[in-house]
């Protein structure tokens, strides 16, 4: 499997609208160079302009709720981020916690092979969420996020204990960590420690030159 850098656009300014879709095609392009996976985490208003601007790459929903048709305000409808594009998810961030029930339901409503990374604090949230079943869990210490430190240099022991503990409980699960990811070292720290792949989002986001960070961040894998 090939390693996975997935990018989370969050709200960030310079990731929303004509932005969001500019730095997709640099993702695009970057995918398209390298062995690595790069997946676009982006706004549910951007999902049908970012997938109809850069077809061949992966693009996930922040979150999803699971609810069907009807009377469901404001939730964020599965089939419907489906039909405009959206090829995986992730689901309880740091950022919008939910409860391990609403993990499961959604996992249940999901189309069978649809990825969904699950997010943990710890390596205790990522052992119980890994008995779900996710495809992937990524481990993300709440305090480094947007940090300048990545977590694999402040924290490297949640990696690797997040990547045992998940492996041993399910192997079919996949381990990715996250926190102040900002360059290429990190990653090969990363996979090193175990997993299979990063998720960062401020050192693209926030990046002068978000295209050179790319190509950076999957240079020494
Ligand atoms: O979802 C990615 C994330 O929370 C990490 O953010 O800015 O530390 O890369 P950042």
């Amino acid at each position: 499997m090939s390693a996975l850098i997935v990018v989370n656009f969050k709200t960030y300014e310079s990731a929303q609208g004509e932005s969001a879709v500019s730095l997709a095609k640099a993702m695009a392009e970057v995918d398209a160079s390298t062995d690595a996976t790069l997946v676009a985490v982006v706004s549910a208003f951007d999902l049908s302009s970012v997938c109809a601007a850069a077809p061949k790459l992966k693009v996930w929903c922040q979150h999803l709720d699971p609810i069907g048709w009807g009377s469901n305000t404001g939730w964020l409808h599965p089939e419907t981020a489906i039909s405009r594009g959206a090829s995986g998810t992730i689901i309880n961030h740091a950022e919008h916690k939910v409860e391990h029930s609403h993990v499961e339901k959604l996992i249940d409503q999901l189309p069978e092979g649809f990825p969904i990374c699950a997010c943990a604090a710890d390596v205790e949230e990522a052992h119980s969420l890994a008995a779900l079943s996710p495809t992937f869990i990524a481990v993300e210490p709440p305090e480094l996020i947007g940090g300048d430190i990545s977590v694999t240099t402040a924290d490297p022991e949640i990696v690797s204990g997040t990547a045992a503990a998940v492996k041993a409980s399910n192997p079919d699960v996949r381990v990715l960590c996250g926190a102040g990811v900002k360059n290429g070292e990190d990653v090969a720290m990363a996979l090193e420690l175990g997993t299979e792949g990063v998720l960062l989002a401020s050192g693209v986001t926030k990046a002068q030159n978000p295209l050179a960070v790319l190509r950076d961040l999957v240079s020494k894998i």
